[in-house]
């Protein structure tokens, strides 16, 4: 794991604000305050990514960073805040690794497995204001190639952004969202509409639906805390009675799913019907002592069963129902038919975040928990202690979600190579997105006008997402600067192009290929580090009436 010691950063920032590679801050008051602006980014020379810039609030230390799970940090940053939104993935002292933008926003962004490989799954499309979304599901492999792009199996419907899970069998669960007409007169809403929530376990090689559930056949609308304000008057004004924000399937073939405005875990058979509920107006199963949560994200089974863990928010943004929002951890206990508290995850600054969030238990028992609509995620060890707490911007700045990885990436296209002159000294700065394979890059250089001969300079250590090469006696004078990827073994993985100060650029010669079995050669792409909470004073009830006002943000 090679974390950055928290020592010098702080003056980067006073002094030299434009060098923002790969730059991370610990403790800066100055990023906190929004002194650096709401949302701070990184910029580079050979890439035109500008992702997030990370504030470690909570450092990790000498007796903290061996207990840091070995892994890369999944974020998909989005808001106003946000220079570039979309799904990103960070070492753990906040370099970047992948830059996904392309891809837009997005909210449900994970590693998984598909046909026994390591994949991104990736939600894209529209996002509502009503806090739902409609788009397709991406399964993308190593090489960053979309393998799969499926929906929702649904008649007008296509896949909302809340949850995607791949199962064992290959399978999808997702959901997706259904306006239809309701009898909403019991609310004074003539010629009503419902905003059904509906889930699905889809084959993404077919598209086809093996099974779709609709929550408007099962659960009575008027069960739940999330009334219809000023919604259900319209097809385009339906009202979101149970928003459904998570799913599950186990090997017994029965599914557990999360419905929000229901403050309810509903386990559900393969016949559709309800077989117990945790939570809400009616719970079926015993609550016993602190196990009570609302308007939670990221319900999941545990130890085969014996568990769920979930991100209770405690408040949404029309109600706050606790001090803090909570990572909680429960034992189901079948037999007895009841929950308890196992375990609970405080945030670093007590406050409620008023939508999404997830509670990422890892095996070693060291848990990511990302804090949703306010910037910040934490990792934490076994014992429920802070190894750290990350901010990643100021104002409007959210993700989703945020989770620890072991990714490799072993991408397609070519490093890429920026070269800076002045009169004595050159400079070359080369990147290579996507790529967790790279120990070292050897820059080499050519005069002819149409390189063939890559004569080498000297070898670097990767040092960040970009790495800075500096020839200080440039009277060689070279036309056009390479560099060549090496792994950990050693071996060439890529050659980028020969590229001029005038940005001009020629593909490697012929005869600079690469043996494809070099990729992949298992270097531990591993390091670590995570987040926290800042605090919300304001409290209240809002009327119904303005409920669909609040913004997209409070509802997802
Ligand atoms: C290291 O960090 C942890 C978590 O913030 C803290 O509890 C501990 O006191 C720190 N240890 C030292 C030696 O600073
Ligand atoms: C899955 O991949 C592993 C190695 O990555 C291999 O050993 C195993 O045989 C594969 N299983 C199947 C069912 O293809
Ligand atoms: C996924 O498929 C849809 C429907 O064909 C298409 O509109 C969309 O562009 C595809 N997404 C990507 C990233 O290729
Ligand atoms: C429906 O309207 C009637 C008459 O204005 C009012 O008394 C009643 O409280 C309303 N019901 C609801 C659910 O808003
Ligand atoms: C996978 O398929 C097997 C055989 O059809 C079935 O018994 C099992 O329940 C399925 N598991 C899941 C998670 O769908
Ligand atoms: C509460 O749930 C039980 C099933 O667990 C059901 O029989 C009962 O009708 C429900 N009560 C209400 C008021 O919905
Ligand atoms: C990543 O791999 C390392 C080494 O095998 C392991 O210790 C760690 O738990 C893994 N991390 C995750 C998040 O799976
Ligand atoms: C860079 O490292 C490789 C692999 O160790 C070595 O073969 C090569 O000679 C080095 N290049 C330079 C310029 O030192
Ligand atoms: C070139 O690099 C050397 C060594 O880093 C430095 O001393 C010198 O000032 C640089 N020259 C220019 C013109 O920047
Ligand atoms: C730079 O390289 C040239 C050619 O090799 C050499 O004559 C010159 O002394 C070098 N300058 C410095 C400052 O090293
Ligand atoms: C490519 O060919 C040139 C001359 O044709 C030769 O000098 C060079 O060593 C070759 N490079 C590699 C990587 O084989
Ligand atoms: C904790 O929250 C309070 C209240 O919002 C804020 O004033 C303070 O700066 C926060 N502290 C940190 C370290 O974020």
């Amino acid at each position: 794991m090679q974390l950055r010691q928290p020592l010098f950063l702080l003056s980067i920032i006073t002094s030299s604000w434009h060098a923002l590679a790969d730059t991370t801050l610990f403790q800066s008051t100055d990023y906190s305050s929004g002194a650096l602006g709401n949302g701070p980014f990184q910029t580079f020379k050979s890439s035109s990514s500008t992702p997030v810039m990370w504030n470690f609030i909570v450092p990790y230390n000498d007796s903290t960073a061996g207990q840091i799970e070995p892994g890369l940090i999944f974020l998909a940053p989005r808001g106003t805040d946000v220079k570039s939104p979309g799904p990103l993935i960070f070492d753990k002292s906040g370099d970047l690794i992948w830059d996904g933008t392309q891809y837009g926003q997005t909210l449900t962004f994970r590693m998984s497995t598909y046909k026994n490989e390591s994949v991104i799954l990736l939600w894209t499309g529209q996002i509502q204001a009503s806090g739902v979304g409609f788009g397709y599901d991406l399964i993308i492999n190593n090489k960053y190639e979309i393998i799969a792009n499926f929906t929702a199996d649904l008649d007008g419907g296509l896949a909302d952004f809340h949850d995607i899970v791949i199962t064992p069998n290959d399978t999808a669960l997702i959901t997706a969202y259904q306006p239809k007409t309701w009898d909403l007169i019991s609310y004074n809403i003539s010629d009503g509409w419902l905003l059904d929530s509906v889930f699905q376990e889809v084959d993404p090689s077919t598209g086809k639906a093996l099974f779709t559930w609709e929550a408007s056949d099962h659960v009575d609308v008027t069960s739940c805390y999330a009334d219809p304000g000023s919604s259900g008057t319209s097809e385009s004004n339906p009202w979101d009675f149970f928003h459904v924000n998570a799913v599950n399937k186990d090997n017994s073939g029965n599914y557990l799913i999360s419905s929000r405005h229901c403050h309810t875990l509903y386990y559900i058979g393969p016949d559709g019907n309800i077989i117990w509920t945790i939570g809400g107006k009616n719970s079926s199963v015993t609550m016993n002592t602190n196990t009570g949560f609302a308007w939670q994200h990221d319900a999941r089974w545990r130890n085969g069963g014996t568990q769920i863990s979930l991100f209770d928010n405690a408040g949404t943004s029309w109600e706050l129902d606790s001090s803090n929002s909570r990572g909680i951890l429960l034992d189901y206990d079948q037999a007895g038919n009841s929950v308890s508290l196992n375990k609970e995850w405080i945030p670093f600054n007590i406050t409620v975040s008023e939508s999404q969030g997830n509670v990422g238990v890892l095996d070693s028992g060291n848990t990511v928990i990302g804090w949703g609509q306010i910037p910040y995620f934490s990792e934490y060890d076994a014992n429920g202690q802070f190894l750290y707490v990350v901010q990643f911007g100021v104002g409007d700045v959210q993700s989703y979600r945020a989770y620890t990885f072991n990714w490799t990436g072993n991408p397609t296209t070519r490093p890429s190579v920026f070269v800076e002159t002045d009169d004595s000294n050159t400079t070359i700065y080369a990147s290579w997105n996507g790529a967790t394979e790279v120990a070292s890059w050897q820059l080499s250089g050519s005069t002819a006008e149409s390189p063939q001969l890559a004569i080498p300079i000297s070898n670097y250590s990767r040092s960040g997402f970009e790495t800075t090469m500096a020839v200080t006696n440039s009277s060689t004078n070279f036309k056009y600067y390479q560099v060549a990827a090496f792994n950990s073994n050693k071996k060439i993985i890529a050659y980028s192009s020969f590229t001029a100060s005038d940005g001009s650029s020629q593909d490697p010669a012929a005869n600079q290929t690469i043996d494809s079995s070099n990729n992949g050669s298992g270097s531990d792409s591993g390091s670590s580090s995570s987040g926290s909470i800042q605090s919300t004073v304001w409290r209240g009830t809002v009327p119904l009436a303005l409920t669909v006002l609040f913004i997209l943000k409070t509802l997802i």
